[in-house]
């Protein structure tokens, strides 16, 4: 089988690259990636010599590109988004780009190359916030901020071409993730580093939003099994059952660290900030899948990966990062 998996050099899709190649000894991989500011080979640095990975620096908006890379391919699993919220705020139009027309381009190619299957890999956020219960598959989408937005926009794009041109694609819609490579503006690798580096951590409002968070492999190994055993059509939930509000994430990470509480940093609320995000998994776990990580262990290997990683993200840090960090922080 081979595979086009698009923005592998990202958070997720090097996790799922790096699954891939191990347990499908055979399958061939591309890995096409814009290498915007979020994509990073150091992600890979593995796998870049196995001879059945190849990687390609482009665009999923440009179509000659897209259509070199589609030449043969049995499956697609798009990855590549603009994917940060905050910076969704500041400034919508590379979501929309990427998001929506991407996710066309990427579609269209795939209709036109008879591509046999076709995953989509979504949020949960596009069905917005919910104060009490969680959202099926089937409930309406909500999104908040132009980031969710324009996931919805992919989503709706998906299944447009499913219902009209027999597409064969899928949909999975994830809650947060967190792990190791995951770019540091997110929250887990945000105030980890911050912790090891003694910066304040600067905690949205009052710290009450509630996630559920997964451990990336987790998430790997549910949409490997929707990519092979899912039904077209079908859209596909995978959260990891842990919701937790941010101040006690923040409080576990200064713990796990050995840090003081006092480097918490009460900063003003994010525009539109989603309370809750919440979903019914029981489709995916009734394809066979369950989560194998414990939250309290995993937690505790991402704060270690980090403190033992630093050449991964300093350089990151040091970089573009500092410009977005002044921005959005104000220091
Ligand atoms: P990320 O920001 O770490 O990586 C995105 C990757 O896409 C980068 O390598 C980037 O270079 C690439 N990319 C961006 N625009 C591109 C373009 N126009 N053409 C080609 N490549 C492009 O993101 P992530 O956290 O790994 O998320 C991956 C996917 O999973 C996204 O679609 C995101 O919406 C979704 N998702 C993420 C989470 C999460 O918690 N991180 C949760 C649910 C869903
Ligand atoms: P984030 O990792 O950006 O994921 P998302 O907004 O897509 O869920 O943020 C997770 C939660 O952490 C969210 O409620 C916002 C909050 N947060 C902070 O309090 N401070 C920060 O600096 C960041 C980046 C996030």
């Amino acid at each position: 089988m081979k595979i086009l998996v698009t923005g592998g050099a990202g958070f997720i899709g090097s996790n799922f690259i790096r699954l891939i190649l191990s347990r499908y000894p055979d399958y061939e991989v591309v890995n096409l990636d814009k290498l915007t500011y979020a994509g990073n080979l150091d992600n890979l640095k593995d796998v870049e010599q196995n001879r059945h990975y190849r990687f390609v620096q482009g665009d999923i908006c440009d179509m000659d590109v897209v259509d070199k890379v589609m030449d043969k391919v049995d499956a697609v699993v798009n990855f590549a988004a603009e994917s940060h919220v905050d910076r969704s705020i500041g400034g919508p139009a590379d979501f929309i780009q990427t998001d929506v027309f991407g996710t066309y381009v990427l579609l269209e190619t795939a209709r036109q190359h008879g591509v046999g299957r076709y995953l989509q890999i979504s949020t949960d956020e596009v069905y917005g916030s919910i104060r009490a219960g969680s959202f099926k598959e089937t409930d309406m989408l909500e999104p908040s901020s132009p980031y969710s937005a324009s996931k919805a926009g992919g989503d709706m794009q998906v299944m447009a071409y499913h219902t009209t041109f027999g597409l064969p694609a899928l949909i999975t819609r994830s809650s947060n993730n967190f792990g190791p490579y995951q770019y540091p503006e997110k929250l887990f690798p945000l105030f980890i580093t911050n912790a090891l580096e003694d910066i304040p951590l600067p905690l949205y409002g009052d710290g009450s939003n509630v996630r559920d968070w997964i451990y990336v492999t987790d998430n790997c190994d549910a949409i490997d099994l929707v990519l092979h055993k899912g039904e077209v059509g079908q859209v596909y939930n995978i959260g990891g059952g842990n919701e937790r509000d941010n101040h006690t994430i923040t409080g576990m990470i200064l713990k796990e660290l050995g840090k003081p509480e006092s480097l918490i940093q009460p900063v003003a609320d994010r525009l539109g900030h989603d309370f809750r995000y919440s979903i019914d998994c029981s489709k995916v776990r009734a394809l066979g899948w369950q989560p194998s990580h414990n939250f309290e262990d995993a937690l505790q290997e991402t704060v270690k990966w980090y403190a033992d990683n630093r050449w991964w993200w300093e350089k990151i840090k040091g970089g573009e990062f500092l410009e977005y960090y002044k921005q959005q922080y104000g220091k």
